[in-house]
């Protein structure tokens, strides 16, 4: 052979090629073959329909290649079978048509691995591997579900929120059935509305889940609708639980309401523990010249007795004012061991002498010999005193007021009840009295804090506040309050 023939040095750059080169016809008969397997005769195949001879088939193959040259008329790369193939190399069909003018004449396949994807293939695994990765270890739950609902990836965090494996949510959950209600219509419904982030898109929603146990879970939602040529194919979402956000807000507002709470008794305390001070001079002088002048001889029997009722009502005055400064007395959070029956007795002091309260009858049942409640006799004022200002407020200054204390039989706690004859709480609120701001008097009348502040005063002394109404119509108020600890096994006996 002359190796100087450029046509020779054609066909053996063919043969040196070592794969399949096939040429056929458009209707698929093999013209010329190149490589073939070893044991099909060149002459044996000629002129044979290519699927049946190479494929077995008895029509042309799904994804032939010389259909889409014939279409395009351009030359295809398509993936292509080679029982040879190493792992990791890609077989491919080159084909490219052989025209004449504008007609097709014949086409060229060849056989060929493509080394040279080889190395991108594993890039490609390794990107894919650190993606997946990527999905299953986020914090937040990453979902994707195709058209029909059908759930394509499900990480670690959602199968913790939800309480379904990946593997249950991957075969045999609906995406539908992660919501309550129509929730997922109504995500659906957003995502395809121009005005939750753009089309496709839904930014921060807030809205519920369901879990596997009938949990609905407050989430955080960003949703984003997948385009394959401006067709919808699949939705992605990513869920944030908000129980623990939710939860810290809820407390912080609390907080704050005693804070606000606690900073009006404050000021009044001072108000208060200010005007006492300014009493108790002129009060000082006015017992002081009361005293001196009982000690002249002679006086008539009237005046003595005169200046004896001045003395007395001073008395019952700096009385009063040191209950005043004793109530509002700026301490905070003390707890310390308290006789129950004292302290209601000195909110009732401070307030039976108010013209609300004339027209009140006051009747104490006080139990006996009462083991101390561990507490912070400031909040306990405040407690007795919404309780009790609330009865009378209630009762619009008429009425009887009863105050009960004993100690709740086998448990370590004290329980004081306080109920009026008032028109008691209709049904509809009594869910909400606790409420911070839920009042039912009039604008400028009431905040409603007094009732939530009480709540948050019980709970903080590992105590209950319950309410409900008496057969005769007035609201009573229960509360039990632990008995503290020195006291739970003195002998303090009378059990009520
Ligand atoms: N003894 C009671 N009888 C009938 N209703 C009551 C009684 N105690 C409380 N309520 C109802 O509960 C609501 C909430 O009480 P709460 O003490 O929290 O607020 P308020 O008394 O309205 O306002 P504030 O205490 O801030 O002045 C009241 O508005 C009232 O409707
Ligand atoms: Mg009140």
């Amino acid at each position: 052979m002359n190796l100087h023939e450029p046509k020779e040095i054609i066909l053996r750059a063919i043969e040196a090629f070592n794969r399949r080169v096939l040429v056929v016809s458009s209707d698929f008969q093999i013209l010329a073959i190149r490589g073939q397997a070893e044991d099909v005769q060149e002459s044996d195949v000629i002129g044979q329909k290519c699927y049946k001879i190479l494929y077995c088939r008895n029509s042309p193959c799904d994804a032939c290649p010389t259909l889409e040259v014939g279409r395009k008329r351009q030359p295809t790369l398509s993936p292509g079978y080679h029982p040879t193939s190493y792992r990791g190399q890609v077989p491919c069909l080159y084909s490219y048509p052989i025209l004449n003018g504008d007609q097709i004449e014949a086409f060229v396949v060849l056989d060929f691995d493509f080394p040279a994807l080889d190395a991108l293939e594993e890039k490609l695994q390794r990107t894919n591997a650190f993606l997946s990765n990527l999905i299953h270890s986020a914090v937040d739950c990453v979902i994707a579900a195709d058209n029909n609902g059908k759930i394509l990836i499900f990480n670690d965090s959602a199968a913790e929120l939800f309480g379904y494996s990946v593997k249950e949510a991957l075969n045999s959950l609906n995406i539908r059935d992660l919501y309550p209600d129509d929730n997922a219509r109504q995500v659906m419904r957003k995502l395809r509305n121009q005005e939750y982030g753009g089309k496709g898109k839904l930014k921060t929603y807030h809205t519920d889940v369901l879990a596997k146990n009938g949990e609905r879970i407050p989430i955080s939602l960003y949703a984003s609708i997948i385009y394959e040529n401006n067709r919808e194919v699949a939705t992605i979402g990513f869920f944030h639980d908000l129980r623990d956000r939710l939860q810290i807000s809820a407390e912080l507002e609390k907080t704050q309401l005693q804070l606000l709470q606690s900073e009006k008794m404050a000021s009044l305390g001072k108000l208060a523990a200010g005007v006492a001070h300014q009493i108790n001079n002129p009060l000082g002088g006015i017992t002081l010249y009361a005293k001196l002048a009982l000690e002249e001889y002679e006086l008539e029997e009237g005046v003595r007795e005169d200046l004896g009722r001045i003395l007395k009502d001073a008395e019952r005055c700096r009385d009063t004012v040191k209950e005043l400064l004793e109530f509002t007395r700026q301490t905070r959070h003390l707890m310390r061991p308290h006789d129950i029956n004292e302290v209601i007795s000195r909110t009732l002091f401070l307030l039976e002498n108010q013209s609300l309260f004339q027209n009140i009858e006051i009747e104490k049942r006080f139990g006996d010999s009462l083991p101390a409640v561990q507490a912070d006799i400031q909040q306990l004022n405040h407690l007795f005193m919404n309780i009790i200002l609330n009865a009378a407020q209630a009762m619009d200054g008429k009425g009887k007021l009863t105050i009960e204390t004993l100690k709740v039989s086998a448990k370590e706690q004290i329980g004081i009840e306080i109920s009026d004859t008032g028109p008691g709480i209709a049904e509809k609120d009594i869910p909400r009295i606790f409420e911070p701001f839920y009042t039912t008097k009039e604008e400028g009348k009431g905040t409603g804090l007094g009732l939530s502040l009480a709540y948050g005063i019980v709970e903080n002394h590992g105590g209950l506040i319950t309410v409900h109404n008496r057969s005769d119509g007035g609201a009573a108020f229960n509360i039990v309050l632990p008995i503290a600890n020195g006291e739970k096994k003195g002998d303090h006996g009378a059990e009520n």
